[in-house]
């Protein structure tokens, strides 16, 4: 019996398991410590970001990203239908409005066409543009934040999925006001859970770091002026973090040859096609994704899935859009199809940067069998 291939496992090994043991030798066994903050400085270096917020999950640091710029009950955010779910979430955290648009189908992210036409049919400015980088590949920025400009109005990067991607010579996370990192389990680095806010602005930094800490005043007796939050990563975790990071530029470039190996093996089957790529960046390939015509492939896609699962190969639906989950679907959004259809054709393969080359060949021939069969 083959071991199960999962989807995105984390790719950790000896290196991890000393920073984790430094970080433990340190004493700071709190969400505080000298790890965290070797960690920020670490993501800054990678990024080019200025600042960082380590926090205990990337839905965290969300949120905080949105009130940090004064996003609230009274306000509508523009985002992209295809996203998972931490992104809308963290909207409805604030009491906002999430106002959801499709994605252009050359680079499965949000249509700045559309979100022009969001903008211009608000009365009120929205209170942010949310932008998801999905599965690893930037949103359009230049266009995005030449519409944002013209309203004033300001860009999170939901860049969750996207660490290591890059925008013309930026990196993912950078290109907007402020962007956000998730670690949990299956990114592509990974501190079990744990996400970051990093920005360009020292006082949107300086607000987030101290509502991650329960908004506690710099006084010895605990002195809180406003409500806060317990957000911030532990110091182990960060540990972990360190040891990732260095390793980002391997993990990037296993993820992207295990998409590669895919394409040549999968590309000349019918109606199968890959996510593109946009001519504007570099993706991280953090998930292998395909879209299989069902006709011409022969077999619909939760077959398939199911073919995979028997084999011991674990794979997942593309995202389902928020406009179409119950939770979500009251909200105003700005087409949908192209979304819709993603989600129903669409397919994510294993690509954690520790599977071996045969390991994505069996998953290949998988594939392959499940469309002769
Ligand atoms: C696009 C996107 N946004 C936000 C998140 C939330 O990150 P976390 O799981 O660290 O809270 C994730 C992943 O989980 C994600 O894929």
């Amino acid at each position: 019996m083959h071991r199960t291939i999962p989807l995105s496992s984390p790719d950790v090994g000896e290196h991890e398991l000393r920073r984790l043991c430094d970080a433990f030798s340190s004493g700071w066994i709190a969400p505080v410590g000298p790890a965290v903050d070797q960690f920020e400085r670490a993501v800054c270096d990678r990024t080019g970001a200025r600042y960082a917020v380590a926090t205990s999950s990337g839905t965290a640091a969300l949120h905080l990203a949105l009130i940090v710029l004064g996003v609230g009950e009274s306000d509508e955010v523009i985002t992209s239908t295809l996203t998972f779910a931490a992104t809308a979430n963290a909207i409805r955290y604030v009491g906002a409005t999430p106002v959801f648009v499709d994605v252009d189908a050359d680079t499965w992210n949000m249509s700045p066409g559309l979100v022009a036409d969001a903008l211009a049919s608000r009365e009120k400015p929205p209170a942010a543009i949310l932008a998801v980088d999905l599965y690893g590949q930037c949103a359009d920025y230049d266009r995005l934040t030449g519409l944002a400009a013209g309203r004033g109005v300001p860009i999170i990067e939901d860049a969750a999925e996207a660490l290591g991607a890059t925008y013309g010579d930026r990196c993912a996370g950078t290109l907007g006001r402020i962007g956000v990192y998730s670690f949990n389990g299956n990114k592509i680095v990974t501190t079990s859970g744990g996400g970051m806010l990093v920005t360009d602005d020292p006082d949107l930094a300086a607000r987030a770091r101290h509502l991650a800490t329960q908004a506690r005043e710099p006084v010895v007796h605990y002195e809180h002026r406003e409500v806060g939050y317990n957000y911030r990563l532990s110091n182990l975790l960060a540990g972990l973090g360190v040891a990732q990071i260095d390793s980002l530029g391997h993990k990037v470039a296993r993820r992207r040859a295990i998409f590669e190996r895919y394409r040549r093996q999968l590309a000349q089957l019918p109606g199968v096609a890959f996510m593109p790529e946009a001519s504007y960046g570099i993706a991280n390939r953090w998930l292998t994704c395909l879209t299989l015509d069902p006709e011409q492939f022969g077999l619909e896609r939760d077959a398939l899935l199911d073919q995979l699962r028997d084999r011991g190969i674990e794979s997942r639906p593309v995202w389902k859009p928020m406009h179409l989950q119950p939770a979500f679907a009251d909200f105003p959004a700005l087409g949908g199809e192209v979304a819709a259809a993603l989600f129903r054709t669409g397919v994510c393969l294993p690509s954690g940067s520790g599977l071996s080359d045969a390991d994505i060949d069996r998953v290949a021939a998988a594939v392959r069998g499940a469309h002769g069969g």
